[in-house]
């Protein structure tokens, strides 16, 4: 048998929740390939810290993001969770950490895309330029000092891959967007998700018709459907034609609360027990710096680094 492939991604612990976006975009990607690749998914503070965060704050964002992907589906049996800033970017255990001052913001995802040896990175259509650079550097040190750091390919899901904001259809369902009302997060409570989804913006007419230019609005929520239903949007325009926008909007609304409601239980069932949540990252730090640690012994071996000595 060939070994499988291996994954990496991660998210930031920027916000309370994960949203739509994230979910679709890549997250239930993360499930998936755990039954089919090496799968390496990391909670990226290190990112995060990249613009000023209230301290008391990240540290409990941390948690419930890890706990968020573990009610997801993430199986710590099946895949590797671990916490970006508990594996050192520098070689050697104790050494002190290089400073995320060091890295510029795409550097810092290309180290951790190249360090874990990453064939496929499953993300949402806005991280695809990161990942260029990431096989630009790759392919750059390979040329130079022998083949080291696996080129990664991007893992993108073409009708996923830009989930929009509901009171914006043209703009990206994004953390920093104006409105709160455009973001539908994971851990809504029912009543939310139901009211945002009944007030997500819509367009003239009453067609329930995909059409990316002329009916953004319709177009995105249609995407969504699908993706949540497994149905092909033809499927729902059938399924909705002569309907209206009214009760296509409170189908899709039952079918996210119903898709997130597992999702939000869990993650607080996995919340309730701090001290077992650390212990599954602490467990994947370790897997995760085992794997590090081999890449970066060979950076430093082709380079030409002399090795530090036990003393
Ligand atoms: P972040 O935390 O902004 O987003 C996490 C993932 O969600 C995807 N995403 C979306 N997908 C579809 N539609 C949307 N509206 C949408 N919004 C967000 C993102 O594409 C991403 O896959 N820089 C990364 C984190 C990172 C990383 C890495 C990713 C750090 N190191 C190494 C991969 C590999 C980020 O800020 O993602």
């Amino acid at each position: 048998m060939s070994p499988r492939l291996r994954v990496l991604s991660g998210i930031q612990p920027t916000a309370d929740s994960f949203h739509l976006g994230n979910y679709l975009g890549a997250v239930r990607q993360w499930v998936t390939l755990q039954d089919t690749h090496d799968a390496f998914y990391c909670v990226v503070d290190l990112h995060a810290i990249t613009v000023p965060q209230d301290p008391a704050l990240l540290t409990r964002r941390t948690r419930v993001a890890a706990a968020q992907l573990l009610g997801a589906g993430l199986d710590p049996a099946r895949c590797t969770l671990f916490v970006q800033s508990h594996v050192p970017k520098s070689a050697r255990e104790g050494q002190e950490q290089a400073s995320v001052g060091l890295f510029t913001y795409p550097i810092l995802q290309a180290a951790d895309i190249l360090l874990y040896q990453a064939d496929q990175v499953p993300v949402g259509e806005d991280q695809r330029q990161h990942l260029e650079l990431s096989r630009t550097l790759a392919q750059r040190f390979n040329h130079r000092y022998g083949q080291t750091f696996v080129p990664p390919q991007p893992y993108i899901l073409a009708e996923v891959a830009k989930i929009y904001d509901l009171q914006d259809p043209t703009a990206k369902m994004s953390k920093s967007s104006s409105s709160p009302q455009g973001i539908v997060d994971v851990l809504d409570t029912p009543d939310v998700i139901r009211r945002k989804i009944a007030r997500a913006v819509t367009d003239t007419g009453s067609e329930v018709r995909a059409d990316a230019e002329a009916k953004p609005g319709v177009t995105n929520l249609l995407r969504i459907y699908s993706a949540l239903s497994g149905e092909p949007v033809a499927t729902l325009e059938a399924k909705y034609e002569g309907t209206g926008y009214g009760a296509f909007k409170k189908d899709l609304a039952e079918l996210v609360v119903a898709s997130f409601a597992p999702i939000r239980e869990k993650t607080e069932r996995i919340l309730a027990d701090e001290a077992g949540l650390d212990r599954i990252l602490a467990d994947g730090a370790a897997r995760a710096h085992r794997v590090a640690g081999q890449t970066m012994a060979a950076v430093r071996e082709r380079i030409g680094l002399l090795p530090l000595r036990d003393r």
